[in-house]
């Protein structure tokens, strides 16, 4: 088996989660490629040796230009706040290495090109966070879709709503700040469904009009508690939507909605029925198709399984159940594959990208009230 060495920057959330997937995925999947986890680095070296030693990485730093020069390094994951990612990932393909990006692409459009540019400039792969769509369920129902099985799509609806911010004690955070993160609720759930969007509909969106809301207008500031910060980028983000190929729909985000954990849902609605789904429920997906007698209509729930994709390489039986982090895992067994094979991911940063662009639409439509064309 032949190797890959790794490198991670940024240790949270999600550093955490490529981390785990770089641990297991040769153990999944059997790869031809096992990752080697070399370096890891986050803002101090403190923080930085400590979770060198829990991810089981051989070495630290708190330089992010150490792990993109390491010449140990072939596969760089960026799993740092977002105004970072266009800066690291561009100097690690101008480096010829490889890029697991976590979603949103960059805080904003232009750097987002310039993202694009430099990855088709370079011999490395690339591939976004939107591990929404590596999910057997979801990958099974984009397979339904395809083959017909419900008509021809008329309509996708979408939204993903979570309460980490509901509560207006929250501190202000860097997900708060245009300067920062971008957009807010648009960047970081937003860009899932329409990630969830394209894949599904097989189109890319043409056409938006947004709207936006801040509820929590000052968060206390986690520096200094006796003061405020203001938020300035959206708390709930909606808009309506239509695809190249003509279909409409619309889509909706919230980062305040209290009770939704991980409330991506979405309908695909054909003309000879209907798909849904609820990822707080991930391993199912309903279908609705005509019955010879209306008496025995109904959706069905379909569990996944050894027959749908990627889930035999974890489990023997359906119905036990894959969490996030396998899902994470199937998104690196694509970006492996890439690499060893040279065939392409999805979404890469030129599929990234029109994700992007959807993203910047709606928030300037939101502004400006109109509709938009991309
Ligand atoms: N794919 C998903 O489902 C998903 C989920 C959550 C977050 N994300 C994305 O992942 C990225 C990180 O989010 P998170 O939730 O892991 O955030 P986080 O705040 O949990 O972790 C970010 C880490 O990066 C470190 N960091 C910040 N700037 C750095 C720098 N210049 N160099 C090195 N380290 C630095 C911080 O110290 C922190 O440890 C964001 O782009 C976010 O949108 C994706």
């Amino acid at each position: 088996m032949k190797g890959i060495g790794v490198g991670v920057i940024g240790t949270g959330f999600m550093g955490k989660a490529h981390s785990v997937a770089y641990s297991g995925s040769a153990s999944v999947f059997g790869t031809g490629l096992r990752p080697r986890l070399e370096i890891v680095c986050d803002l101090s070296p403190k923080r930085a040796s400590q979770r060198a030693t829990d991810l089981g990485f051989s070495r630290y730093t708190s330089s992010w230009q150490d792990v993109v020069n390491d010449p140990e390094v072939k596969l760089v994951s960026v799993c740092t706040p977002n105004d970072t990612h266009a800066e690291i990932a561009i100097a690690a393909l101008k480096l010829g290495k490889s890029v697991w990006c976590e979603k949103p692409m960059s805080s904003n459009l232009p750097d987002s090109k310039k993202m694009l540019a430099a990855s088709k400039k370079s011999k490395g792969k690339t591939i976004i966070g939107y591990n929404y769509t590596k999910n057997p369920a979801v990958l099974h129902a984009r397979e339904l879709i395809e083959t017909g099985v419900i008509g021809d799509v008329a309509g996708f609806f979408c939204r993903y709503d979570v309460d980490n911010e509901a509560d207006k004690k929250r501190p202000w955070s860097w997900r708060m700040s245009r300067k920062a993160s971008g957009t807010g609720a648009n960047g970081d759930i937003l860009s899932h469904v329409i990630s969830v969007a394209h894949f599904l509909v097989g189109s890319t969106i043409s056409k938006v009009v947004g709207d936006i809301n801040i509820v929590h207008l000052k968060r206390k500031d986690p520096t200094n508690r006796k003061q405020t910060k203001t938020v300035d980028n959206d708390d709930m983000i909606s808009a309506l939507i239509h695809f190249q190929n003509g279909v409409h729909g619309h889509i909706g985000a919230s980062r305040v909605t209290w009770g939704k954990k991980c409330g991506l849902t979405w309908e695909v609605h054909g003309t000879e029925g209907t798909i849904i789904f609820d990822q707080e429920r991930l391993n199912e997906i309903k279908l609705f198709t005509r019955q010879k007698k209306k008496s025995t209509d109904g959706f069905r729930t379909i569990l996944t399984g050894p027959d749908h994709p990627f889930y035999k390489s974890f489990l023997p039986n359906g119905g036990h159940s894959l969490g996030f982090m396998d899902v994470k895992m199937c998104e690196l067994q694509m970006l492996l594959f890439a690499i060893e094979h040279d065939t392409e991911t999805w979404p890469n940063f030129e599929s990234g990208y029109e994700v992007e662009k959807v993203m910047d639409a709606v928030d300037r439509s939101a502004l400006s009230g109109k509709w938009i064309k991309i």
